[in-house]
């Protein structure tokens, strides 16, 4: 039903077409849990070398775990708490060279070596984050944050956010 083909020579143009595909299967569709459930989809087949990609949602000021690709995970992260938690509290992305050396790491699986998180905001306020985990070291870079940072913006207002049925642009 849904065949999208991502063949990119870069991060950047992988991240357009992501970004594309993406909006795509989520257009005109209400329920976040649904298009969260196929962006974590789309990402876990899209990126290289993942062994988790998903979501966990802001419920009253805790996250749960949410729509995703992978092994079975811990279910609630108190903000502050691992690296999802740092990214919550932070409201900023937090790219995780080295997990082992991340103070607090939540090791839901333990072949996870590297984890990029970005939170999903809406008008100011934090609706879920994006959680990518890679068995290899370092394998997020400035490009990975840049393209999950322009994925959910663009896509927030059908994660829950204020604009629940529009991309946003
Ligand atoms: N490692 C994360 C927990 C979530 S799992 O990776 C799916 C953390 O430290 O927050």
């Amino acid at each position: 039903m849904y065949d999208y083909r991502i063949e990119a020579a870069d991060k950047p143009e992988l991240y357009r077409q992501l970004c594309q595909a993406a909006d795509a299967l989520t257009e005109g569709e209400p329920d976040p849990i649904a298009n969260m459930a196929n962006v974590a989809a789309l990402l876990w087949e899209s990126l290289p070398d993942l062994n988790w990609a998903g979501f966990y949602r802001n419920v009253g000021g805790e996250l749960v775990l949410g729509p995703f690709q992978g092994r079975p995970a811990c279910i609630r992260i108190p903000f502050g708490k691992g690296v999802c938690g740092a990214a919550a509290a932070s409201l900023a992305p937090v790219c995780v060279a080295d997990v082992l050396a991340f103070p607090g790491h939540i090791a839901c699986d333990s072949a996870s070596r590297s984890e990029l998180v970005v939170p999903i905001v809406t008008e100011g306020a934090l609706l879920a984050v994006l959680d990518l985990d890679s068995p290899s070291p370092a394998c997020f870079d400035d490009a990975d944050v840049a393209g999950c940072v322009e994925l959910v913006q663009r896509l927030s207002g059908r994660f829950g956010g204020v604009a629940n049925s529009s991309p946003g642009r």
